[in-house]
């Protein structure tokens, strides 16, 4: 039986480096670092008895027509719409993609990197908010893979990127609810809230720097979590900065035998496809999804095929969908 192939992981766990950083000091770039780490690197190697994998990088040498993505968590219909849009339009340009599910875990999504890279991905586009910069560079010098960020990961000094426009779509929630009378409001913040998210809380605190913040986790449990406060103070409309947070105070709402939006009026982010099915139908910001995905794809697109061009920036306009969450408060708002 052939003795089990120690990988990269392995070199660098014992070296105390990162997967980068062996895999560039191993393939010849170990003048841009430490002599010490370069001899831990090389020490770990030879203990170990590290081989390394000539067959795949040689396929690294070659076009593939493959793009990796990452996502920090596809069973959210926010990313699978996202992947659904990235996917369609790398094919009409006869690329396929590898989908990587980094579910908010960096040393995952370091590992997801090298192990696409290892299969010849010709680039890769990020959403995942949990690989660091510093990783993401180390990675591209040695691959000289483009990268294409947008959504919950920005790295813009070095890639094209594509965002919409968060900042404004946290001010339109909150005009929408004082336009409808609502005074006593809370928005609900994600914890690591990443920057895309913070830029709509921004946007949000401009008509309601007063506004309660509560912080939990960004899913519909976390959203379940803070309807009892919310109860608890009192709060007339509250800002769930996506539809997963959202349709977890519908949940939180309903298992209190209370109403929306009779006792709380409730805002969205995002538009996924579940909003139009909850009762009521959910008010809430919607991101153009599907085209934000194919803007990827197009960027990527076009930066394979001109790789030295500059870099783009686009950002993608966001609107309010008003359905049946958001109650009005104050009739008189509407005085002719
Ligand atoms: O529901 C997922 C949320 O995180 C969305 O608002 C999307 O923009 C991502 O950042």
């Amino acid at each position: 039986m052939c003795a089990k192939k120690v990988t990269i992981r392995e070199v660098a766990k014992r070296a105390g480096v990162s997967i980068a950083t062996v895999s560039q000091i191993l393939n010849g770039k170990a003048m841009n670092f430490n002599p010490l780490t370069v001899q831990k690197v090389q020490a770990a190697r030879d203990e170990l008895g590290y081989k390394a994998d000539h067959l795949a990088r040689q396929m690294v040498g070659k076009q593939s027509k493959t793009i990796g993505i990452l996502v920090p968590e596809i069973t959210n219909s926010f990313f699978s719409t996202l992947v659904k849009g990235i996917e369609e339009e790398l094919l009409f340009s006869g690329y396929i993609s590898m989908l990587w599910n980094g579910g908010f875990n960096g040393a995952k999504e370091e590992k997801a990197l090298l192990e696409l890279a290892k299969r010849g991905v010709d680039g890769f586009i990020i959403a995942s908010p949990s690989i660091s910069d510093e990783v993401l560079k180390e990675v591209l010098q040695i691959k000289k893979r483009p990268v294409i960020v947008l959504d919950q990961k920005t790295f813009s000094e070095r890639s094209d990127e594509v965002t919409t426009d968060d900042f404004n779509g946290g001010l339109l929630a909150a005009r929408y609810l004082k336009k409808m009378g609502h005074t006593k409001v809370a928005v609900i913040v994600p914890d690591l809230a990443t920057v895309n998210i913070m830029y709509r809380l921004q946007g949000f605190l401009v008509e309601f720097p007063q506004a309660l913040q509560i912080k939990t986790e960004l899913s519909k449990s976390g959203g379940q979590a803070v309807v009892a406060e919310l109860l608890e103070q009192n709060i007339e409309a509250v800002f769930a900065l996506s539809d997963e947070l959202a349709f977890g105070i519908y949940l939180g709402m309903r298992q209190k035998n209370k109403s929306i939006p009779n006792d709380l009026s409730v805002i969205g982010y995002d538009d996924v496809e579940m909003c139009r099915y909850v009762t009521p139908a959910l008010t809430t910001v919607a991101q153009p999804i599907y085209e934000l995905g194919k803007q990827a794809a197009d960027l990527m697109i076009k930066r394979l095929a001109t790789p030295t061009s500059p870099y783009v920036k686009r950002v993608l306009p966001v609107k309010l969908e008003i359905r049946g969450s958001v109650k009005v408060k104050n009739w008189s708002v509407f005085k002719s």
